[in-house]
């Protein structure tokens, strides 16, 4: 009896702690995301329809080491984790290694009411955001554009531009620096890797220095702006396009490298937020790669490719894929849609829609209490169920845990029939 009691009690925690998390509508742009022990965690972002603005404090993940279909993106199995502290777009979401061991640290962006501060941690491990403050330089809260943060190799520290300053966090010190040297010009949505020399690249963008009204200023794809991280110095490089081709100036792309130096970069538009309908920058997909200190532009096919235009997504590379996520589409409307292109051949870039882990061995049956989770097409539409199941860990828990629970939603639900204030029902 006293067991029962105690599996309620923990049952009513879970059951509160599910239902406190509003479920994602996925749709979104202008979110941050970041790839840590093989899951892809998106947080915040822009949401709801084209002509109203809402920020998001919505946090999520993607398990990368199941199968899963894009086909379908309302089917696509996203875990629940808990709320960013804030609402917030054009944030940076990158993971460094402290001394509790790691965290998603979420940087700067724009802000919902209230802004609250510059830098938060997400701790994998409490499934629990804190606010972090780091001795040394302050951070505004807010950016002028969107933000990106990449780490060096040891992922200790954190390079992330904010208002034209170069800040450095050191993760591991908890400790933020201010580079004393500013870039050339002022750059706005622009894309960032970090590449293999301890350089930042700055790719594409606006040049904001005499930034008016309408004057997109966009930086030609030929002139790469970088930042040395050995000797804090800015110096811009030049890039060929093979057979003489360079892409499209372009605003509000993405940028990913691969370990073997590829750099994807995909989507972006001429930058102007005024036309009904936007003007993408082509090609859409396109490859830099940096070689012998000098780099190159080709322009490889994509096969398969759904949308010819995307904007303010995230991309990241993962084993042979490259997952491109959310967005904005030509007439302005956000996206709930997954790209996975599989990056193997570097000669034939094709989308997948039907996503299988490198090595992906299906779980064998279903009546070992131990197996690996199930792949999307069999329980997963269901988010409650895998969270529940994984905190019980065994099939026989399950069954009364879904009994319990359902007569606690039910509960829960007749108990907050009672409109609270603020919020709408019509
Ligand atoms: C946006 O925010 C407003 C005000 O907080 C709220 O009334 C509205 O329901 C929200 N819309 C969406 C799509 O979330
Ligand atoms: C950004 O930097 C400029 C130049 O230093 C300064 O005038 C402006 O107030 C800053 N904006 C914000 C939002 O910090
Ligand atoms: C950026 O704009 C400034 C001012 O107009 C100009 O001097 C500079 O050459 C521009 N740089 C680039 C890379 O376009
Ligand atoms: C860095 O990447 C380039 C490809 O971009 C590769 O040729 C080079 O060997 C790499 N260097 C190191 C030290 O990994
Ligand atoms: C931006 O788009 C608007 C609406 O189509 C147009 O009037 C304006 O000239 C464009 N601005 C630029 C700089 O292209
Ligand atoms: C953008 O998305 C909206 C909503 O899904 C859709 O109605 C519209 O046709 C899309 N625009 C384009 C150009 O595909």
């Amino acid at each position: 009896m006293m067991r029962i009691t105690t599996l309620v009690i923990k049952l009513i925690i879970i059951v509160n702690i599910t239902f406190a998390i509003a479920k994602p509508t996925n749709i979104r742009c202008c979110h941050g995301s970041t790839i840590i022990n093989s899951k892809l965690y998106i947080g915040g972002g822009i949401v709801g329809p084209a002509d109203k603005s809402n920020y998001s404090s919505d946090f999520f993940s993607l398990d990368l080491t199941v199968p899963f279909s894009t086909s379908s993106p309302s089917d696509v199995p996203y875990e629940e984790h808990s709320n960013l502290l804030i609402k917030c777009s054009g944030h940076a979401l990158v993971y460094a290694v402290n001394k509790g061991g790691g965290m998603i640290y979420l940087f700067s962006g724009f802000r919902g009411e209230p802004k609250g501060s510059a830098i938060y941690g997400y701790s994998l491990k409490l499934n629990a955001w804190s606010e972090v403050t780091p001795g040394g330089a302050i951070m505004p809260a807010e950016s002028t554009t969107k933000v990106f943060g990449v780490t060096d190799s040891n992922l200790n520290t954190i390079y992330i531009l904010v208002n034209s300053t170069m800040y450095i966090y050191n993760a591991f010190e908890n400790f933020l620096y201010i580079s004393t040297n500013l870039p050339p010009y002022q750059i706005y949505y622009y894309a960032t890797v970090m590449l293999n020399t301890s350089e930042i690249a700055f790719i594409g963008g606006g040049n904001g220095t005499n930034r008016v009204n309408n004057n997109h200023n966009n930086i030609p794809m030929n002139q790469i702006l970088l930042y040395n991280t050995k000797i804090s110095s800015w110096y811009i490089k030049n890039a060929k396009g093979t057979n003489g081709m360079i892409p499209s100036p372009r605003q509000g792309h993405s940028a990913s490298i691969a370990p073997d130096g590829r750099i994807f970069v995909y989507g972006g538009f001429d930058g102007n937020g005024s036309a009904i309908e936007s003007v993408g920058s082509h090609p859409v997909f396109t490859v830099l790669e940096y070689v012998n200190g000098e780099f190159v532009w080709s322009t490889p096919k994509l096969f398969g490719q759904l949308f010819q235009f995307r904007i303010y997504h995230t991309s990241h590379v993962f084993g042979n894929y490259l997952f491109i996520a959310f967005g904005r589409n030509l007439t302005h409307s956000r996206l709930n849609t997954i790209d996975t292109i599989d990056i193997s051949n570097r000669d034939n870039y094709i989308v997948v829609t039907d996503f299988v882990p490198p090595g992906y061995v299906p779980p064998i049956s279903s009546s070992s209490s131990s197996s690996p989770p199930s792949p999307p097409s069999a329980s997963n539409k269901n988010n409650k169920n895998i969270t529940i199941a994984s905190v019980f860990g065994s099939v026989g828990a399950l069954i009364i845990v879904i009994g319990c629970a359902y007569f606690f939603i039910r509960r829960y639900r007749y108990q907050n029939v009672i409109p609270t204030p603020g919020n709408d029902r019509t």
